[in-house]
């Protein structure tokens, strides 16, 4: 590939992102040349930044909030995975054209997080705490992991159903790896339940004691806990120091996981998507947040 690749990030506010330097981390193990900025963009303004960024001669976009719903307007065409979830976090320019491809990385990033911490979904039950923007973010693809029920539990109970509505069964061939889709309630009554194996935190809670009323749900034989969000070196999110106390506490395989894995591989999937390098993933929270 010849010339230097123009890249960014886009939000508001946006000081804190760690995506310029995870992206130069990609490049300098790809041996390939980026510039990487981070733009805040006022939603006012988001339509002309994404506009000028690509006739500048940009070759991709990540999105974070708030405009993550709002990024589709400039966009012509989107994968499959947007469709469904009505929101992207990368932008791209589609080759030969100046159209504006938008698609979503979160998705596959947790899959593939939730593989490397040795987190099984074929046939499991799994609770999703969280009916927000995160939650919806992910659902899909963990319908492609093949559990057998994901349930949804939120704060706020009404805001439940519409983010369950938008997620029927995938159409696959063999119907036992169908995956349902249901709230907590549905869960727990109508259901054959066997209790949840893993947990996802897709709240954006900021304390531990958030998590209190979650107790009540059937988490006591949990042994995997997910947290879509990531602490700092040497630092835990309130969720995994949470879920220390719950589930099967004696069971030796218990795993509480922060998200530091999503987040490198749903990077690592836009960065190959603008590039077409597969970049290396081994980075470490120490390169990332101290080196
Ligand atoms: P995001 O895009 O990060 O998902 P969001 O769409 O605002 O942000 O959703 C935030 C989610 O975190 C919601 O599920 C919210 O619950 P409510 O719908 O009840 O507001 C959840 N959340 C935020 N703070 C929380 C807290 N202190 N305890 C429990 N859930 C919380």
């Amino acid at each position: 590939m010849s010339g230097i690749i123009k890249l960014g990030v886009i939000g508001d506010p946006i000081n804190h992102s760690l995506s310029p330097k995870l992206h130069k981390l990609f490049a300098e193990r790809a041996d390939i040349e980026i510039e990487y900025l981070a733009f805040r963009v006022a939603s006012l303004n988001l339509e002309s930044f994404i506009k000028n960024f690509f006739i500048d001669g940009g070759t991709g976009l990540n999105v974070t909030l708030p405009h993550k719903v709002d990024c589709l307007n400039s966009a012509d065409e989107f994968s499959p995975i947007v469709k469904k979830i009505g929101a992207a976090n990368t932008l791209r320019k589609v080759k030969g054209s100046n159209k504006i491809f938008a698609d979503s990385t979160d998705g596959m990033g947790l899959i593939k997080g939730l593989q490397e911490a040795k987190i099984n979904t074929i046939k499991s039950d799994i609770l999703i705490i969280g009916a927000g923007g995160a939650a919806q973010s992910i659902i899909h693809s963990l319908q492609g992991s093949h559990p057998r029920v994901i349930a949804i539990a939120n704060r706020t109970k009404e805001k439940i159903k519409p983010v369950v509505g938008r997620f029927p069964s995938l159409d696959t061939d063999d119907s036992s790896l169908n995956t349902q889709v249901v709230d907590i309630e549905t869960y727990l009554n109508q259901l054959d339940y066997q209790g949840f194996h893993t947990v996802i935190n897709a709240t954006s809670a900021r304390k531990v004691s958030d998590f209190k009323w979650c107790e009540s749900l059937p988490i006591k034989g949990a042994i995997n806990f997910y947290d879509l969000s990531y602490s700092m070196l040497d630092e835990t999110t309130p969720f995994t120091k949470w879920a220390r106390d719950q589930g099967d506490i004696n069971n030796a395989k218990k795993n509480i996981s922060d998200g530091f894995g999503m987040l490198i591989h749903q990077a690592a999937l836009s960065f190959e998507m603008w590039t077409g390098i597969k970049p290396h993933t081994n980075i470490t929270k120490y390169e990332l947040f101290d080196g």
